[in-house]
């Protein structure tokens, strides 16, 4: 990013940041999509512009929920059946939202999550095969109240995103190239069906590419909006 770019952000950041005030952002994509790297630059801004956040990521983010992410990503539990898949990250998820997000959302904090149930309906329910209605089902016992107000899809080529991984695949990541097609398309699926809800991010470029679109499109939609619903 070029000064003028940084100066120009240092500014209207500052609008757009503090519309995101008690807001709920998920920060969602393919393996390899760049998000996790996106995330972390985008908390720094946040955190920077004195807006309280809560940053949690899936599965995980509780200590019971690590131990479920454990569960899920080691590839020696390739024979787990995919409802059994389902449920434990909605398990994960239910932990996480009672003792982190619906704390942080009643105090007012923005939260942040690096995935929340749009990973489950692309990776259980477009590539898997699990009936949306079902994840939805199962969502609300989950989430309760606790949905979220803006999806950021950061959307990659298989060729780009396969070059990211590291050669250590996780179990989901060992899942091989025909079942990650059908995620990248479940979350542009889901993106289209509710284009007020999700945002889709070109994840293509370098870090600092994507970054600007990122910034650049979020406040384009809250100029838009007026707000983050
Ligand atoms: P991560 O690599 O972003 O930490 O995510 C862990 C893996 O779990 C990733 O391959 C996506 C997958 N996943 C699902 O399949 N369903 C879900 O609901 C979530 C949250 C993640």
């Amino acid at each position: 990013m070029n000064a003028y770019r940084r100066f120009r952000y240092s500014h209207a950041m500052a609008d757009w940041v503090d519309q995101l005030r008690g807001g709920f952002v998920v920060f969602d994509g393919p393996d390899g999509s760049g998000k996790s790297t996106q995330f972390r630059r985008f908390m720094e801004h946040v955190e920077s512009s004195g807006v309280p956040v809560c940053q949690v990521r899936e599965p995980g983010g509780t200590p019971i929920g690590e131990r479920i992410r454990d569960v899920l990503l080691d590839p020696e539990h390739d024979g787990m059946d995919l409802r059994c898949e389902m449920l434990l990250y909605m398990a994960s998820r239910a932990q996480l939202v009672a003792h982190r997000i619906a704390p942080a959302q009643d105090a007012g904090e923005l939260v942040l999550a690096d995935r929340f149930i749009s990973s489950t309906l692309a990776y259980q329910g477009a590539a898997g095969g699990i009936p949306v209605a079902d994840i939805l089902r199962v969502g609300q016992i989950a989430l309760g109240k606790y949905w979220p107000d803006l999806v950021v899809v950061f959307d990659v080529d298989e060729q780009t995103a396969a070059a990211r991984l590291s050669p250590l695949l996780d179990r989901m990541e060992q899942k091989g190239a025909d079942y990650h097609r059908l995620v990248r398309q479940g979350f542009l699926d889901q993106a289209q069906s509710d284009p007020q809800r999700y945002l889709v991010i070109d994840a293509r470029g370098d870090a600092d590419e994507v970054f600007d679109e990122l910034c650049d499109a979020i406040a384009r939609r809250f100029a838009e909006s007026g707000d983050h619903s």
